[in-house]
């Protein structure tokens, strides 16, 4: 069977920002926008989260915000779906996952298959999960990092977009640690929606390439 092969679109393109907390990601992401960095608008800032520090930070920069609780939901499937018809009902092309600490169901993610990216404290495939900053520190790695990727099914899995390396110290903590990658993470994440929405993201299998 030939491969599938995906690029990214070239144009002005709408995002959906997905948030569980604090959202510096989702700031410079937003930042980028505006200072002509990334051809985007952020259509809406989406959490599950109410009281979300970044909410109130979208409120305050003018953007549509959008909170909507899981535990009404009995199930998952039905929670992601009222998701999908927020984004559809706008019209997004690419839903950036931003500190969204919920794991998406596999539908969602094959519903906006390519069309969801996410950023992950740690070198993936290393370390998938949550609190992979004590999980660097714990193994003893020497480097860990940032990585931005296309998300699929497979939770931290999906292509990789862009990697950024930092050292791990002997008298590092989980909160050092994070603070290190974090920096890289806020350089890594707007570059990578900048070159989806240049048309530059190819994904071929799980590799992407960079036109
Ligand atoms: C970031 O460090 C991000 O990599 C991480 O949550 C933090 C959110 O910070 N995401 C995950 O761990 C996803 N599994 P932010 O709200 O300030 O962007």
């Amino acid at each position: 069977m030939a491969e599938e092969i995906f690029r990214s679109p070239k144009k002005r393109g709408r995002i959906m920002v997905m948030i569980s907390g604090r959202g510096s990601n989702f700031m410079k992401i937003h930042d980028a926008i505006l200072d002509g960095r990334i051809n985007a608008d952020i259509a809406l800032v989406f959490s599950n989260k109410e009281d979300a520090a970044g909410l109130q930070i979208a409120k305050k920069r003018g953007l549509e915000t959008l909170y909507i609780n899981p535990k009404l939901y009995a199930e998952k499937e039905e929670y992601d779906k009222e998701i999908i018809h927020e984004a559809r009902k706008r019209n997004v092309d690419l839903i950036c996952l931003a500190g969204y600490m919920k794991v998406l169901t596999p539908m969602f993610c094959n519903e906006f298959k390519n069309r969801i990216i996410n950023i992950h404290p740690a070198l993936m495939p290393s370390f998938p999960g949550l609190h992979v900053q004590q999980k660097a520190i714990d193994w003893g790695v020497r480097f860990s990092g940032a990585t931005v990727h296309f998300v699929s099914a497979e939770v931290d899995m999906g292509p990789i977009i862009l990697q950024a390396v930092v050292p791990v110290m002997q008298d590092d903590t989980e909160e050092t640690l994070a603070a290190r990658i974090l920096v890289e993470e806020h350089k890594i994440y707007p570059e990578s929606v900048r070159l989806f929405f240049e048309g530059k993201l190819e994904v071929r299998g799980r590799c992407v390439f960079i036109l």
